[in-house]
Order: C-alpha cells, then structure tokens, then sequence
C-alpha cells in the first residue's frame, strides 16, 4: 500500500497503532487536532488539523488507499459538542475518501452504537442499532454513512465496534476488554483482508465472557488471543453482588447506558489515567 492516513494519532489507541501501520505502507500521514508526537517514525508524516475542517481532511486524504479513522471526542457530551468531531468529521472522512477514489475507511466505532440492548442477549454484529447516549449516536451515524457509501459509491467500510480497550479494572471489563495485541490484530485484518464491502465487526478479545458474537465476522480473519477471564474472581470480589436491575450493570453500555444524554460516562468507568491497556 503506497498512502495510509491515521486520524486520532495523537490519541490512546491511535499512539499504539502508528507503528504498526507504518510497517504496512510507503507513506503514513497521522493527524490530530493535538500536536505532533515528539518523534515521528521514518515513514511517517504529521497534520496537525481539526476533522470537522472539510478542507483540512480532504487535503490529507489524496493519494492515499485507506483511512483509518480513530479521531473523535471519546465521552459523552453535549450533541453540539460532538456534532463537530464525531458526526460532520466523520462525514468529511467518507466524502473526501469518495472524492479521491479511496478503497476503504477502517472505523473505530464503539459498542454504544448498540449500548441498550440488553446483555442477557448475545447480540450479533446484525444487532439493530440501539444507541446509549449522543456519543453512541454518531457511531449510528457513521456506520450508516459506511453502509450507504458502500452500496451508492463502492466504497469499502470496516466499523469495529470496540467493547473496552483499556485496563481491566471493574466488572464489566472481564468481559469487554480488547487488549492492544488484539487491537492490532483487528485492524490489521481490517486493512489487509481482500474484499470486505462493508462489514462490522465487534472488537473484544477472546474473553470467556465476551458478551457479543462475531461469528458473522469471521471473513475479516480476525482471531483473538487475549482472555481477561484471570482478574475475574479478584474483580468480582471487590465490588460484590451487582444490582441487575440497574441499566449501568443491565445494558451492554455500562455507565453510558445509565447516563443522562449530555453527561460524561468515562468517569465511572475507573479507567486509570496511564492505561497500557493490558489486562
Ligand atoms: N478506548 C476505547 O475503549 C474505545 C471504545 C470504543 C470506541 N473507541 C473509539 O476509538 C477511537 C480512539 O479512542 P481513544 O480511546 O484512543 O480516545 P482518545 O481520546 O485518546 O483519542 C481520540 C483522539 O481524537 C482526537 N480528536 C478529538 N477531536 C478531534 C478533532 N475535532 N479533530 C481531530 N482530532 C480530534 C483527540 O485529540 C484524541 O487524540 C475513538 O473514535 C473512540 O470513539 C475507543
């Protein structure tokens, strides 16, 4: 592959997928609206841009054969605060990949694109949208805008709707947890399967209690290796019996499924402020 852009480079998750994809292009163009990484790998080639910029995103994206789109404000948030990053920068994402003749957008969507289903119901990657909050919404929203570019434009899409990738730290976790490893894998299968029109697949590692199904993903090769199932019984014994009629513990959206639209979630998740991501 010649170009590669990575949107939400300067992030957790995109920090950790910078060399990676290096390693599976002539050229990486990383972006973010934060600044440059201190050291910038050989191949690689920094923006400092805004996604919500239509200009600034379809500028970067010439060229190139795949966009891998991370950036996004990660909470739940006001709808005219996200309006700007996580629903217009999405679709100047696939605008401007249509416009150049790109062959696919890899999507980091979330798991509160279906956050209300229930989690005594093992939902499959055909699962109707259901979204938890404004921040679940725009991950709606962008999967929609990958099925509809697929079928109007032949454009390519793979949405992964990551569970949790962050330490293992609370209950929920034992089961939603993808660790970077598996992160790396997902998306490297995401970018080097052949053919994929537009595809979902969900993003946890192999833990005994993953709460979703990807058995219909199985095309994009994906095969975890990671199981949090070991910081079970410590876990389980630190925060005791839950209560099951309380949506946080009840939805597959946790704290974003009892959250009121607008407020943040991430701090009710105990996520520690360093996270590596391994479990
Ligand atoms: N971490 C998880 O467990 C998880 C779960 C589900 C989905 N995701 C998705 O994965 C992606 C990365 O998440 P993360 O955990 O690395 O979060 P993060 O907040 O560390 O990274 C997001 C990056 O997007 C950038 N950004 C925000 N607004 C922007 C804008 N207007 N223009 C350009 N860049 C902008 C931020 O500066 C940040 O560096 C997000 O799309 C998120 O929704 C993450």
């Amino acid at each position: 592959m010649k170009k590669l852009v990575l949107t939400g480079a300067a992030g957790r998750l995109g920090s950790y997928l910078r060399e990676p994809l290096s390693k599976m292009c002539d050229e990486l163009v990383t972006t973010d609206i934060a600044e440059a990484p201190a050291t910038l790998l050989a191949n690689e080639t920094y923006v400092q841009a805004d996604i919500a910029d239509f200009d600034a995103v379809f500028n970067m994206l010439e060229g190139a054969d795949m966009v891998v789109h991370f950036g996004a404000i990660v909470d739940e948030a006001p709808f005219e605060t996200l309006l700007g990053p996580n629903f217009i920068g999405s679709y100047n994402i696939w605008e401007s990949a249509r416009r150049h003749g790109l062959r696919r957008v890899v999507y980091a969507s979330s798991i509160h694109a279906v956050g209300m289903h229930k989690k005594t119901d093992f939902i499959g990657i055909d699962a109707p949208h259901r979204p938890d909050t404004f921040y679940g919404l725009a991950k709606c929203f962008s999967e929609d805008l990958g099925s509809m570019y697929w079928d109007k434009c032949g454009l390519e899409s793979v949405c992964m709707r990551i569970l949790s990738c962050a330490q293992v730290t609370n209950p929920r976790a034992v089961g939603t947890w993808l660790s970077y490893d598996d992160l790396v894998q997902l998306v490297t299968r995401a970018i080097d399967t052949p053919v994929t029109g537009f595809s979902i697949v969900y993003g946890v590692s192999d833990n005994d209690r993953a709460p979703v199904d990807n058995a219909k993903a199985r095309h994009l090769g994906y095969r975890p290796k990671d199981n949090a199932e070991e910081h079970a019984k410590e876990i389980f014994a630190q925060y005791g019996p839950l209560d099951p009629h309380d949506t946080n513990n009840a939805c597959h959206g946790g704290p974003f499924a009892g959250i009121e639209l607008g407020n943040s979630a991430m701090s009710a998740l105990n996520l520690n402020k360093d996270d590596t991501g391994k479990a």
